[in-house]
């Protein structure tokens, strides 16, 4: 089946979806972007992505083009027409395709370009990782200095991601001034005892969506939650560690920088986590 994407107001099959060679995001990385999941036909957390999406497009003065029902409706549209059960809904917004390049921004009236697209992921929820969890490696956090903004700045987090692999590694975790900020594509977090340790939220990462809500449900469910930064040695030293983003919800990490954790094996405190954020945002999906 060929794929259905959608392309500034059209659904197009995937092989006649085009965007101009002159789309600021193609020329200058000038765009933002959400991921949203799927599971079991309905979306994850829509909402949440709906308002970061708009807080990205703010903070780089891209004009929203699409109201909140609109953004919805492709989103179902999508996921309908593709078949989709489980796996991955991909919004872009660019600041458009003024015709030439130049590094001031094109007339205020210039169009953004929006594309969506499908991922079908099936069993995304029951991937194997989940259960034996994964190793990261940590690199020096080279992104620039505005992660909180959701840009398809991603060049710096694809070559961490290669260096984990090429260390025999899933993920790298981004370290800057001696802390962890993040992975690569996910929030960062360890467990010591019954307290749940990640990073405060401020322009040096991305203010996750599943971070927002496992932080909710770890409250709710009488954790106890610190947000602050943590070393690398902090992290070796504790009971459990795992990252959460919309593609991965709640996955555990059993190694890192070759230090094992829990003998290995993926925590408790993390497998508990996972069931109740997975419970509750099934509960909750539209
Ligand atoms: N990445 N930090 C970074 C740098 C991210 O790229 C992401 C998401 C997250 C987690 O955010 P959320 O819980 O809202 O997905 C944290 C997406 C999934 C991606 O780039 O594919």
């Amino acid at each position: 089946m060929t794929r259905t994407v959608y392309v500034n107001g059209e659904y197009l099959p995937e092989d006649q979806a085009k965007v101009s060679i002159f789309d600021r995001a193609f020329l200058m990385a000038d765009g933002v972007y959400e991921v949203t999941s799927v599971l079991g036909g309905k979306l994850i957390d829509f909402d949440g992505h709906a308002v970061r999406l708009q807080r990205s497009l703010d903070a780089l003065d891209i004009r929203n083009p699409l109201i909140r029902a609109e953004w919805l409706e492709i989103h179902r549209a999508l996921v309908t027409q593709n078949g989709i059960e489980d796996g991955l809904v991909y919004l872009q917004v660019t600041r458009g395709a003024p015709g030439d390049r130049d590094f001031a921004f094109p007339p205020a009236d210039t169009p953004p370009t929006v594309v969506l697209f499908t991922q079908n992921k099936p069993g995304l929820a029951d991937t194997p990782a989940a259960k034996v969890g994964i190793k990261v490696i940590s690199v020096e956090d080279l992104r620039w200095a505005r992660r909180d903004i959701k840009t398809v700045q991603l060049l710096y987090p694809s070559l961490a991601k290669m260096m984990a692999k090429k260390a025999g590694c899933d993920d790298a975790w981004l370290v800057e001034d001696g802390a962890v900020t993040e992975g690569t594509s996910n929030n960062a977090y360890i467990v010591k005892g019954n307290k749940i340790i990640t990073r405060d939220l401020s322009h040096d990462i991305l203010h996750g969506i599943t971070r927002a809500a496992v932080l909710r449900f770890a409250r709710e469910a009488q954790m106890e939650v610190e947000e602050r930064a943590f070393t690398i040695a902090e992290a070796q030293l504790a009971d459990e560690a795992f990252i959460t983003s919309a593609s991965a919800f709640v996955m555990p990490v059993v190694e890192i920088d070759g230090v094992a954790l829990g003998g290995g094996k993926p925590g408790l405190v993390t497998a508990r986590l996972r069931e109740i954020y997975l419970d509750e945002v099934r509960k909750a999906a539209i």
